[in-house]
């Protein structure tokens, strides 16, 4: 694709830059904007990091995580180009004499908009944002891009956000959930809201249920310390699922505006049905994976992998959960996430009801219509209707999927959704970004979660690694639901 938008030159500033999401991803966006042609402006990359630059190895490693996301047409000569470009300045703590280096550096660049992109714990967050602050290096061009977990529960995400909007303005900050910048998330939109077809059927006189579910092979890596703190809940349904659920039931915006956008989920939100002490042993369960096989191949359990053989922490989440308003009266949302499943995908499920009436002589079972939106590995939409069986015989009928193959259908390569998303801070359009009062509402239905585990001391149900979670044989009747209503 040709680019003709021309943003102002811009520093960004990648705090936490030798942190695994920072080579995975960070960088790997920037490069690939870059190779595609879409910085028709001058820019700077500066990476800070607490460590000492010398024991880094930091471009050995840089040019071993570009060479890892490389395309086909990639050269090697390109990779190394981009991974000079790349300055390293160290800053062991936040306090204002460790900032002389990037001052003196940054003001090289007066006239380009600085953006800090804080990937730290978010403990981290306030000094940095104050010391940048006192240094003199945020100006009214200036954004700050603020990544997961923004705090463990509504209390520290309140005191977080206090901090940083003591340095900068509402305007100027971007929290990030790559969840949003996936394409087929996007697309999600368009489906809805350029359709009229699905529209028309978009409510619970027309639908089901709506089942959510991201499921992971991988473990917890070298994330241990993190995850332990926060488990399937926090780290995956407190952000990505319950933006993916906005999305889903969100009332159409009157425009696209940023604005427009964050009060429509925002309401999705709040009318999130809580869960109570009464409902949360039947309509949530927890799991953590023991071990087990995923493709072949022996994998330890949670305890062995992070070394901490007491842990509860939760690999496994799912919930049902209802919103109570008019569109969605009764419609249950499934939500589900796990570590160490059988494969990984990620999609969303919209199951409509049966038609009124069954006219066939057969009186066969019609199944009902299923709108299937594949997020990943492949990005897909398929439409399950009912088809007749061609030929003679009567009317036998079947269940056959309308597909469309994003891949076949376009064929140009999708920018990733980080790629996609420091697009839109360097343009300063924040619609793919959560607005704290989102932040907030979704903390407060979490904690509705947390708070009742606690107090009913829900336990953790094993699960074998390799598996699609904690089955029948150890479910209660009540809970029964989370098999019934798995797609695969
Ligand atoms: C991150 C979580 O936000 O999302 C990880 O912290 C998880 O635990 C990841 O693995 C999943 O992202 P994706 O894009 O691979 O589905």
């Amino acid at each position: 694709m040709k680019h003709t938008e021309v943003f102002q030159p811009f520093n960004i500033i990648v705090f936490g830059g030798d942190g695994d999401l920072a080579f995975r991803k960070i960088y790997p966006a920037l490069f690939h904007r870059d190779q595609d042609g879409q910085f028709l402006c001058p820019y700077n990359i500066v990476s800070i990091t607490r460590r000492n630059p010398n024991e880094l190895n930091f471009n050995s490693q840089l040019v071993h995580f570009l060479n890892e996301s490389k395309e086909k047409e990639t050269s090697t000569q390109d990779i190394h180009t981009f991974a000079e470009k790349v300055k390293l300045i160290q800053i062991v703590d936040a306090s204002p004499e460790n900032f002389s280096e990037l001052v003196d550096y940054l003001t090289g660049f007066s006239e380009y908009q600085n953006i800090y992109y804080f990937s730290t714990p978010s403990t981290a967050f306030g000094p940095i944002a104050k010391t940048l602050k006192k240094v003199g290096l945020i100006r009214e061009s200036s954004k700050v891009v603020l990544e997961k977990p923004l705090g463990y529960s509504l209390e520290s995400s309140y005191e977080i956000n206090k901090e940083i909007t003591q340095a900068f303005d509402d305007h100027q900050i971007y929290r990030i959930d790559h969840y949003l910048g996936k394409e087929t998330v996007q697309n999600l939109m368009v489906l809805r809201f350029a359709n009229n077809l699905f529209e028309r059927a978009w409510d619970s006189e027309h639908i089901d249920n709506i089942q959510i579910t991201v499921a992971e092979t991988l473990g917890v890596e070298k994330r241990a310390a993190y995850y332990d703190n926060s488990g399937a809940l926090l780290d995956m349904v407190q952000n990505h699922l319950l933006q993916l659920l906005c999305l889903v039931a969100m009332e159409p915006p009157h425009e696209l505006g940023a604005d427009e956008v964050r009060i429509e989920k925002l309401k999705v939100l709040r009318a999130l049905r809580p869960i109570t002490r009464k409902t949360v042993q039947q309509d949530t369960v927890k799991g953590q994976y023991t071990r087990g096989k995923i493709q072949e191949e022996e994998v330890q359990s949670y305890l062995e992998d992070i070394e901490k053989f007491g842990s509860k922490t939760e690999t496994f989440v799912a919930i049902k959960t209802y919103i109570d308003n008019w569109r969605w009266k009764d419609v249950p949302f499934y939500l589900r996430t796990g570590k160490r499943m059988v494969k990984k995908y990620s999609e969303i499920v919209i199951n409509f009801k049966e038609v009124r009436h069954n006219i066939f002589p057969s009186k066969e079972k019609l199944n009902n219509n299923k709108l299937i939106i594949r997020l990943q590995p492949e990005e897909r939409i398929e439409l399950i209707q009912m088809t007749k069986i061609p030929g003679p015989g009567g009317y036998r009928y079947k269940p056959i999927a309308l597909k469309l193959d994003y891949i076949d259908s376009f064929k140009e390569r999708f920018p990733e959704a980080y790629e996609r998303l420091i697009i839109d801070v360097i343009r300063g359009n924040q619609t793919l970004f959560m607005s704290q009062d989102e932040l907030q509402v979704a903390w407060t239905w979490i904690e509705s979660i947390t708070s009742n585990w606690k107090a009913t001391n829900q336990p953790n149900i094993l699960y074998e690694a390799g598996t699609w979670g904690p089955g029948d044989d150890v479910l209660d009747d009540d809970c029964s639901w989370i098999t019934k209503s798995w797609r695969e």
